[in-house]
């Protein structure tokens, strides 16, 4: 049995394993690929996933799933496959994770059980949960959840085997991710994250799209955009002439319709043109976290595929003052550090030779309670734990109770950093009994947060110290350990 680490992308995916000689490699998809497209099919009722999916996607966009990633942890999500069975989020990228587990267990030549699962730093819980819930359906048993920017940085202190601090930027199909992490002796610290959960490799695509539709209805051509069909192999063409302009000055999309070859030329300079503020957009989470970290990067890191766009690094380097690091490759880079990071944590298969000692994370999220504000009287959130804290941490807050003899306290847990609750995330609540005083009564609430993403909440009277109560949450997980079960059997059902 051997542990693979798992990066599960929002467009594709990769696996790596640590090899008998202890160097983490990339194990290729069944088709021979190194990355595998998260692209999920259903023919009737049988799943096709990979590069098969990809293909039947631009034929049947209706019976195929693209882009899971980014409804996983919705509730209500569901996809409807032509025959009427839904599936929810965790189901499709179940499907993903068995067909990645399956090929790599291929590769090696004996059965993968254990993974570590990547997700952008700044997925909340919900989001978190649910992926390991997916690897679980799949039949993993899933080590750890861990951050795409730290199995960056670790597949780069590995590969370098040097002490640096590290802005790791991380575009790809459908997600942004900036980190600032340190490496010391194996210990690999995250300073500060930021990101943006809608912003990638897809959106570039969408831009080129408008542009390449509006030129072909300008010559009189039909409208590409017109349908799903044509929308889809627009998409595919744009895609490869983006791809094309990341190393050629100019590429050529051409669109064939009703026995008319329609050709739009684009250069290097229109796409970056027609894309200037989406990548301003990453430009401005880059500064973010850069006077987060309040420290500079002795090297930048560019990770996902998206960040071979020649304006990427040229920005990046503009920005950040030091020279792009090409050492670790921008498609492997995440599989290679989760892989690491599995073999780690396995009590089988073969040790990293260069093992990381510690992942010190931060939280991504702030978390705090909602109270009413004594100025304003109307509820707020205050944060208790601001976001980017090392973990795990612990922080408290005083507050007062608002009447008198009041009996009860309800402490409801956010996540989020907007004083308006209403942008924030209520994550768990409790009603904690509190002894009648005839005055309001100063309390300490204590927040703490551990590696696993579990929330504590400790309430204290702060004049006496005396505890009035405590509950944990298990963040909300979407699934209930019963319906993870039902599901993994479900799965193992479809061939
Ligand atoms: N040479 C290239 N030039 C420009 N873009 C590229 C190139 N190669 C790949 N891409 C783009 O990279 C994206 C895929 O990157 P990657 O595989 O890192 O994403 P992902 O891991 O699926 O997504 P995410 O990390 O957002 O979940 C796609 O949008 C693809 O078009
Ligand atoms: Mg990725």
């Amino acid at each position: 049995m051997t542990a693979v680490g798992i990066d599960l992308g929002t467009t594709y995916s990769a696996v790596a394993a640590v090899d008998s000689s202890g160097q983490p490699v990339l194990l290729a998809g069944a088709d021979g690929d190194p990355v595998t497209p998260s692209v999920v099919c259903f023919d009737g009722e049988t799943p096709i996933v990979g590069r098969a999916a990809r293909v039947a996607a631009a034929r049947s966009p209706h019976e195929c799933v693209e882009l899971v990633k980014r409804h996983i942890g919705e509730p209500s999500w569901r996809f409807e496959t032509a025959l009427g069975t839904a599936y929810t989020a965790e189901q499709i990228s179940a499907l993903i994770l068995r067909k990645l587990a399956r090929d790599a267990g291929a590769a090696l030549g004996r059965p993968v059980r254990e993974a570590v699962i990547t997700v952008p730093a700044y997925f909340d819980d919900a989001r978190r949960r649910a992926t390991a819930d997916a690897g679980r359906i799949a039949g993993l048993d899933v080590l750890r959840v861990l951050n795409e920017p730290t199995a960056a940085a670790l597949a780069f202190g590995y590969a370098s085997g040097r002490d640096e601090t590290l802005l790791v930027y991380d575009l790809g199909g459908g997600t942004f991710d900036v980190t600032m992490v340190r490496v010391t002796g194996g210990v690999c610290e995250v300073l500060a994250t930021d990101g943006d959960r809608n912003l990638g490799g897809f959106d570039f695509d969408n831009a080129l799209m408008l542009h390449v539709a509006e030129r072909i209805r300008a010559a009189g051509g039909p409208d590409p955009l017109d349908g799903d069909t044509a929308e889809a192999a627009l998409r595919d063409h744009c895609e490869q002439a983006k791809r094309s302009l990341s190393a050629l000055p100019e590429a050529t999309v051409a669109i064939g319709s009703g026995g008319h070859v329609y050709t739009v030329d684009v250069t290097r300079p229109t796409f970056e043109e027609l894309t200037a503020g989406l990548l301003r957009r990453t430009e401005e989470i880059v500064r973010d976290v850069l006077e987060a970290a309040g420290v500079r990067p002795g090297a930048v890191l560019l990770v996902g595929g998206s960040s071979r766009m020649p304006m990427v690094a040229a920005m990046a380097e503009r920005v950040t003052g030091v020279r792009a690091d090409r050492s670790v490759h921008p498609d492997q880079a995440v599989a290679l550090g989760a892989a690491v990071q599995a073999a780690a944590l396995s009590r089988s298969g073969p040790r990293a030779t260069r093992e990381p000692v510690a992942v010190l994370d931060v939280t991504s999220q702030s978390l705090g309670i909602a109270v009413r504000s004594a100025s304003t009287g109307s509820e707020e959130n205050s944060v208790v734990i601001p976001r980017n804290t090392p973990i795990p941490c612990q922080a408290g807050r005083r507050y007062r109770t608002l009447a008198e003899n009041q009996r009860e306290i309800l402490v409801e847990v956010t996540e989020g950093d907007d004083t308006d609750l209403r942008y924030v995330t209520i994550v768990g609540s409790a009603r904690i009994a509190i002894p009648p005083r005839p005055e309001s009564v100063t309390i300490d609430v204590v927040m703490s947060y551990d590696e696993d993403g579990m929330i504590g909440v400790d309430v204290v009277e702060s004049a006496t110290g005396d505890p009035l109560g405590d509950f944990e949450i298990d963040r909300r997980a979407n699934l209930d350990a019963r319906e993870v079960d039902r599901m993994r059997e479900a799965l193992r059902t479809l061939t």
